[in-house]
């Protein structure tokens, strides 16, 4: 019989545990449930013997990967797969998978909620702003920054998107304004929604350079990760405009400090919550599970994210 382990630091929602544990019931597997860990050794003690696992943003490193004497497959219920040890899955024959697309429209929602939060004065009751008419970037338009596209137009802005592996056609057709470079995105855009994924490439590349062109009032909206931001042009930006928003779901190093500091120009959630919904935990977790069945009953390696 085939054991699985459900790994989540951060739990999904228990109508969503309950959907993934039948899906493998049904398949004759067994669950191993691990939620609110706090300590490694208790990932590393449960992974031992699993033949497949599922995970959020919960940390796959080599050790974890070592540790599993018999791990084929690990699913990251979400999008981004930057926790896991590509390169030592590969290397140990374990498939690396993720589930894209499946808990965006809640990310993307976050996103509008911190913004409007931001625009209203946390709610405090002064005179805030609209989100009317003002011009949003998406950077990167992936899964989540179309749903942020269609949600901005509800609220009548104007939407551009900057991303060079997406053709300019495509996002034309969904209404939205293609921007050629990051660059030209940054200096139009009040407000800028980030959505690229944490890797050599984007680690530290939203500096000063590029926050200092956005125009007055400039927000950044951070649903995407906290490596993809150089903190110390960060702080250096909120330092030098008074106009200047950081909202974000991803804790920066120098939170507190910014809190400290310019506690009216920036908004954190307690903890990342973009794909904390019921929905996104169902629509990720089922298919995480649905992707785990298909994998040792058919072979089916669609969505794998190693080579
Ligand atoms: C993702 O990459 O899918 C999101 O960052 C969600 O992460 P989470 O599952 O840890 O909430």
């Amino acid at each position: 019989m085939k054991k699985i382990l459900i790994a989540t630091e951060k739990p999904f929602a228990p109508v969503a545990v309950e959907g993934i544990k039948k899906v493998f019931a049904d398949a004759g597997y067994e669950v191993v449930l691990l939620e609110k860990y706090t300590d490694k050794a208790d990932l590393l003690n449960a992974v031992a013997q699993v033949d497949g696992m599922i995970i959020r943003s919960d940390q796959v490193t080599d050790e974890v990967v070592a540790a599993a004497q018999k791990l084929k497959i690990v699913v990251r219920a979400g999008a981004g797969y930057d926790n896991i040890d590509l390169a030592a899955c590969t290397q140990k024959d374990v498939v690396a998978m993720n589930t894209p697309g499946q808990n965006s429209n809640a990310v993307a929602e976050l996103a509008f909620g911190m913004m409007l939060y931001n625009a209203r004065k946390a709610f405090n009751g002064a005179s805030g702003v609209e989100l009317r008419d003002k011009k949003i970037g998406i950077h990167a338009y992936g899964n989540v920054g179309k749903y942020v596209a269609t949600i901005a137009k509800g609220f009548g802005m104007t939407v551009y998107a900057h991303d060079p592996f997406v053709k300019n056609e495509e996002i034309e057709k969904d209404g939205v304004i293609p921007v050629g470079s990051v660059e030209e995105l940054y200096a139009t855009c009040k407000y800028i929604s980030l959505h690229i994924p944490a890797n050599d490439k984007t680690k530290k590349s939203i500096n000063y350079d590029l926050l200092k062109t956005m125009p007055k009032g400039g927000t950044l909206v951070n649903t995407a990760r906290k490596e993809v931001i150089d903190e110390d042009g960060l702080m250096k930006v909120m330092e030098e405009r008074a106009d200047f928003c950081y909202l974000s779901d991803l804790a920066p190093d120098c939170k507190d400090a910014l809190i400290e500091k310019y506690a009216d120009r920036v908004v954190f959630t307690a903890k990342k919550m973009g794909a904390q919904t019921s929905e996104a935990n169902i629509n990720a977790g089922l298919a995480a599970a649905k992707q785990i069945v298909d994998f040792f009953e058919k072979g089916d390696t669609t969505f794998k994210v190693n080579k």
